[in-house]
């Protein structure tokens, strides 16, 4: 692919192959080229690597966040289980919303939790929210132990943020599905590798082994879900494909 921006015509042109596309530069389309661009170049160089929340490090896509905290405005979650915690920014993330939001629990499992992270977040002003479990998060005594805190009255969010393997994510689909409460959610980030398996240091199993071929599987195989995109409370914007790594990641119960 080739991309020639033309800021004198007000113009972007895409060359793929045989076949040329042109765009108003001020467009809705010229956004979403530019823009899947940007979140490739971005990846390459660590951007999402360049933030924290409440002081913990957190790793993702601010335009993720915002979209996972209008789900949990709306879905209003009692608690919220994340696999892969690393330094356990999104954890304290979830729990600043839920402690917004009045009250709730955040779990999460991580199987290389390192030390000084662990102290971190247990000694954050929001670290008595955060349940942390070591292991794996496909063992099924780490799955166990996560189910033993969950009670019946429970509304449950799920976010999949470990390894984004199709297998690994397939498993946790398998795991942690059941706990996901009808109109709630489980997240299978990060599936936008499958689009980067051509950069530099990318791999071509990515276009397969990736997390949104997981989530589309588990969909067309278990009929209380439905992968959706979450609805917008607001949505004045005339950009219908916004920059994300969560790309076909909503797994919505339905019943
Ligand atoms: C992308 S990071 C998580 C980022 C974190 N959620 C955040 O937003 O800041 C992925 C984490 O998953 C963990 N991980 C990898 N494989 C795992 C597995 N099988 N079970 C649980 N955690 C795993 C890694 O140790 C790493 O800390």
């Amino acid at each position: 692919m080739r991309l020639q921006i033309d800021t004198e015509r007000n113009e972007l042109i895409l060359f793929d192959g045989a076949t040329e596309q042109r765009s108003p530069l001020y467009s809705a389309r010229a956004f979403e080229i530019l823009s899947e661009l940007w979140v490739k170049v971005g990846w390459h160089e660590k951007y999402s690597y360049g933030f924290s929340w409440l002081g913990r490090p957190i790793i993702q896509l601010p335009e993720d966040l915002i979209r996972v905290q209008e789900v949990v405005w709306s879905v209003r979650p009692t608690v919220i289980i994340e696999t892969g915690v690393a330094h356990g920014g999104s954890l304290i993330f979830y729990a600043s919303l839920l402690r917004l939001l009045g009250s709730g629990r955040v779990i999460g499992i991580d199987i290389a939790l390192r030390p000084e992270n662990r102290r971190a977040v247990e000694d954050h002003p929001l670290g008595g929210a955060v349940t942390l479990i070591d292991g794996s998060s496909i063992d099924p005594e780490v799955v166990a132990r996560v189910g033993a805190y969950l009670t019946p009255r429970d509304t449950v969010l799920v976010i999949l943020d470990s390894d984004h393997s199709y297998r690994h994510v397939s498993g946790e689909l398998a795991a942690y599905a059941g706990f996901v409460t009808p109109g709630s959610y489980v997240v299978a980030t990060d599936g936008i590798i499958a689009a980067f398996h051509d950069l530099p240091g990318g791999k071509s199993g990515w276009q397969t082994d990736n997390a949104t071929r997981a989530a589309a599987d588990f969909a067309a195989a278990n009929p209380d879900f439905a992968l959706v995109e979450p609805p917008r409370p607001f949505d004045e914007s005339r950009v219908r494909r916004s920059p994300t790594y969560w790309p076909g990641a909503w797994l919505r119960r339905v019943r």
